[in-house]
């Protein structure tokens, strides 16, 4: 699409991809004695070198205490979020996620057809007075929810982070009646400032909360590479599952490399520079927002992730601002896509600072600024 501004694009800017350090690792894996290993079904849990190392990251990163048996290797994220899907859900259970959610995430549980209730999100994540009320209410109708799915640090697509507090009281009522949480920490290591909150499965130690994390975010999304911490009865279920039953483990070649990346010590000084990156790239899409918007449009001031979250002035429509943006190819994610009921959506879009160059994004703002002033007159 040259000379398209794709600002809906939420995967790291070519250069950002370390692909010259990649190679060196690869080249290396050809004259390794087990090379061969590698070119066959792999371990159903998943490389264990892989394992090994993100057990021993958990612990220095964030204090986290896990063992082998509370990790498997998944082929990223988004199979995570399906194997979970269909382990716990059957159709027509309810499920419950915020509004807005991960549009892709969506389709997942729709695909499993399932009943999916929102609760609205403030800066601070989920409204729990909200969570409560729905829970309650569905209690009483018999149909207690199955899980509460969360990107809680950066979501996608607002970047707002869910406080400590209401992971708390979202642990508690999960315990109080009965359902899990899928925290889906994609953005985790995608941090500019500032501590995060303990994630939910540490604070529910490891009870009930199925915790997935992603090389996509932090190495590159082609590598479909990603893993999932949980209670060591459930990995023992996933790993005896139909799915690696019958193809053994995640990506065994491409998980293989990514554990020599990540040993060879290169992972972590590729986050910290990642990091800066993406920080100074959000620095200069607020700028940008700052620059062009008219007062009446608001957005969201992320401490990490990729995305920015505009709502629009009432007497705008995003449908139209996406028509008159694509006449001038720039092109964003429509707020629709993000919400159970799609019309929640209409004054609203999701902006990535992660994908195009900065001159880009400054046009690319610049232009939506121009167009908002046009048609809220
Ligand atoms: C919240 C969230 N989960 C999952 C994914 C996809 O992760 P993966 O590439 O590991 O499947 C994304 C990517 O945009 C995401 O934003």
């Amino acid at each position: 699409m040259a000379g398209s501004i794709p600002l809906f694009a939420g995967h790291p800017a070519h250069d950002l991809l370390p692909i010259a350090d990649f190679q060196a690792i690869v080249d290396a894996a050809w004259s390794k004695p087990d090379v061969v290993r590698l070119f066959n079904y792999g371990d159903e849990q998943g490389d264990a070198r892989l394992i090994g190392f993100l057990a021993r990251r958990l612990l220095e990163a964030e204090g986290l205490r896990v063992g082998r048996e509370n990790l498997m290797i998944i082929g990223g994220a988004t199979w995570g979020v399906n194997m979970l899907t269909q382990q716990l859900t059957a159709p027509d259970d309810v499920i419950l996620v915020d509004s807005p959610s991960y549009r892709d995430a969506l389709h997942i549980f729709r695909d499993q057809e399932l009943e999916i209730r929102s609760v609205p999100i403030d800066s601070g994540g989920i409204n729990i007075a909200a969570l409560t009320e729905t829970v309650h209410a569905l209690v009483e109708a018999g149909k207690t929810p199955k899980f509460y799915y969360v990107v809680p640090n950066f979501q996608n697509p607002t970047g707002i982070t869910l406080s400590r507090e209401r992971r708390l009281a979202i642990i508690k009522l999960s315990r109080r009646f009965g359902f899990s949480i899928i925290e889906d920490d994609v953005y985790r290591d995608i941090r500019f400032v500032g501590e995060l909150p303990a994630s939910l499965y540490a604070l529910a130690k490891g009870k009930n909360v199925f915790r997935l994390g992603t090389f996509s975010k932090t190495l590159a999304p082609g590598l479909r590479v990603g893993w999932l911490v949980a209670d060591s009865e459930w990995i023992e279920r996933f790993v005896g599952s139909g799915l690696l039953k019958m193809g053994g483990g995640a990506n065994p070649f491409t998980a293989a490399v990514v554990a020599d990346y990540c040993l060879s010590g290169r992972w972590e000084g590729h986050v910290a520079w990642l990091r800066d990156q993406y920080q100074r790239r959000c620095e200069v899409a607020l700028a940008a927002l700052r620059e062009t918007m008219p007062d009446s449009v608001r957005w969201t001031r992320p401490r990490g992730g990729y995305f920015i979250w505009l709502t629009l002035p009432p007497n705008a429509h995003v449908d139209d601002l996406e028509l008159a943006a694509k006449q001038e190819r720039v092109y964003f994610a429509s707020g629709k896509g993000f919400f159970v009921n799609p019309a929640d959506g209409k004054r609203h879009l999701r902006i990535s600072f992660s994908y195009v160059p900065l001159d880009d994004m400054r046009r690319g703002i610049g232009t939506l600024g121009e167009l908002i002033k046009r048609l809220s007159r």
